[in-house]
């Protein structure tokens, strides 16, 4: 009787049950312990989160510290505002300098100024990061000696690359540009930067600091990076030599939490340095505008 009158009723408000049910499971997914959750994921900004323990029926306290001082302090922006006209004239201004870059691959071994690559790299480190993680190291090599064992890493490597990894297609590709494994300009560059991405580092209280976006933080310090030698007057040629990350992060004695990201010879041209003619995009093959 009672079950026949209970089936009645789950039957008759079967609708509002299941409403309930939903609103219930709706609930504890948007407003059911928000701090625990976050901090798991490791978003920042969470200052603390007190987690249950049901067993024991007590809550325990983790603290969570931001990686930056609690009370960083917020300063005034100075700010000069540029005339309408002024901004284009600069805009047009940075474009010519940016449109004059060219990877080049026959270096001079004329020296550069250490003080230059100092500037440059300062340059580099301006650039924005993930929660301010500055997630690079640069590694500045005039080292001779290093410069060549630089240069054996990547020809060996590349020769492997070009004639096993890399495949017709890539290589095919590639043959317009006249590259090959023969890497002379590894020895020839007065200066070879390298760049590593700190995936993660160890802050001083020995905890794990997590590097947000650091891909992307990382590429932007090249851009910067790039845009700086060629601003100053000198020449590159970015490099990402596949497969030689692990044995340059030995030979340099970078930390495993560094990978390599970029490798970029920095000097002049030779005198009878030559580059291929390539034609960049039209803006209005790589414009999309909204007004
Ligand atoms: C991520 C990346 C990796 C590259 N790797 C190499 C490389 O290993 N060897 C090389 O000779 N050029 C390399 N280049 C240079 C490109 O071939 C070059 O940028 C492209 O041909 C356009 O020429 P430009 O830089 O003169 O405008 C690389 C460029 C980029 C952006």
């Amino acid at each position: 009787m009672i079950v026949e009158y209970f089936a009645y009723f789950a039957m008759k408000y079967l609708y509002y049950i299941l409403v309930l049910i939903v609103s219930f499971v709706l609930f504890r997914e948007f407003f059911g312990q928000p701090a625990k959750k976050s901090a798991q994921s490791g978003t920042p900004g969470l200052t603390s989160y007190k987690s249950s323990d049901s067993s024991e029926n007590r809550k325990t306290e983790v603290e969570v510290e931001p990686a930056l001082p609690r009370d960083l302090e917020h300063i005034p922006y100075h700010y000069v505002r540029k005339p309408e006209k002024e901004l284009l004239a600069r805009a047009s201004e940075f474009y010519q300098m940016a449109a004059a870059r060219r990877t080049l691959r026959s270096f001079s071994t004329d020296p550069v100024p250490k003080e230059v690559i100092h500037e440059i790299i300062k340059a580099a480190g301006t650039a924005p990061s993930g929660a301010h993680t500055e997630p690079w190291t640069f590694v500045a090599i005039s080292d001779p000696t290093t410069k060549l064992q630089i240069r054996n890493i990547v020809e060996q490597e590349e020769e492997i690359n070009y004639k096993k990894r890399m495949g017709i297609k890539w290589t095919t590709d590639l043959s317009p540009l006249r590259t090959n494994w023969i890497k002379e300009y590894l020895t020839a560059a007065p200066y070879l930067i390298l760049v590593f991405k700190q995936v993660y580092s160890i802050l001083p209280n020995g905890q794990k600091k997590i590097h947000y976006y650091h891909e992307m933080s990382v590429s932007i310090a090249c851009g910067i990076l790039i845009t700086a030698i060629q601003y100053t007057g000198l020449v590159t040629l970015t490099s990402t030599p596949l497969n030689c990350g692990p044995a340059i992060r030995s030979l340099l004695g970078r930390p495993s939490n560094e990978k390599l990201v970029l490798l970029l010879p920095v000097g002049y041209p030779t005198e009878d340095a030559t580059i291929p003619n390539l034609h960049r995009k039209d803006l209005s093959e790589i414009l999309v505008e909204i007004d």
